[in-house]
């Protein structure tokens, strides 16, 4: 999940990236978003890609920087928002080695921390720091390890989806899937994905100087994960985490 990749994206985002903002129907996202808003604070958007967010930051905040690896996702936003004068778009790399940004009053990050690699991963979370100004405030969304594993034992246990019949990896395809998956990376539509534990998250920020407040999970439609979920299958729903945290 290179630059490339999320370039290449950007023509048919909207039919191939899950959209967060939709689905959060408990609206806890936006409640965060909402208690750290304020009229003389900056925020940044980091991962904005086509900017879904804009409509929410930028009548809230005093000025909206919206932050993306992709040029083209950048764009398409720009295009999109026309009418918020106190949006600015810029391209940065959140896992270059020599970020240099100005520091906002809060920021968001949502589902953008996926790379499969450990090296840029690394530097994603050291540039989120970096994002901030002291006691600046973050919400950040991850896909939830834990999910994505019990969808899996329900995917076994009760053949959703004809599981039993998934074809099984070739063998270079499955020690890529072995070893990955000893690092929390799984595939989503075949592209190795990062997904977090709740204390890996706890642990990265705190490394990274920040108090975290809380984290809670964003529920999901089971028809997110399965195209035909069993009639009886309700809660735990499928989750990201979400967490909010302050910079020390
Ligand atoms: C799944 S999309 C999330 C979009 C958006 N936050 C939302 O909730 O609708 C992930 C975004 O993160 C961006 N991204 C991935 N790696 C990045 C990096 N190293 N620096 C900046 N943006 C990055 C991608 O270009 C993509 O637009």
């Amino acid at each position: 999940m290179d630059r490339k990749y999320w370039e290449t994206i950007a023509p048919k985002y909207e039919t191939e990236i899950f959209d967060v903002l939709q689905n959060d129907v408990s609206g806890s996202i936006v409640a965060a978003i909402e208690s750290m808003a304020s009229p003389e604070k900056t925020i940044i958007d980091i991962g904005c890609a086509v900017g879904k967010w804009m409509p929410v930051l930028a009548p809230k905040f005093k000025m909206v920087i919206a932050a993306d690896i992709s040029a083209k996702n950048l764009q398409i936003a720009k295009e999109k928002y026309t009418d918020f004068d106190n949006i600015e778009y810029h391209r940065m790399d959140m896992s270059a080695d020599d970020l240099s940004v100005i520091p906002c009053d809060a920021a968001i990050c949502i589902n953008a921390i996926l790379t499969h690699s450990l090296e840029k991963r690394i530097n994603f979370f050291q540039s989120l720091s970096l994002c901030l100004n002291a006691g600046g405030e973050l919400v950040l969304v991850v896909p939830s390890l834990e999910s994505k594993l019990y969808t899996n034992i329900i995917a076994g246990r009760w053949n959703v989806d004809d599981a039993e019949n998934d074809k099984l990896p070739e063998p270079k395809k499955a020690i890529d899937l072995f070893k990955n998956i000893k690092q929390g990376v799984t595939d989503i539509d075949d592209v190795p994905t990062k997904h977090y534990l709740k204390e890996e998250l706890e642990l990265l920020l705190g490394l990274e100087g920040f108090d975290v407040q809380a984290i809670k999970k964003i529920n999901y439609d089971w028809k997110t994960e399965f195209h035909k979920p069993p009639k009886w299958l309700k809660e735990p729903y499928p989750w990201d985490w979400m967490c909010t945290a302050k910079k020390k």
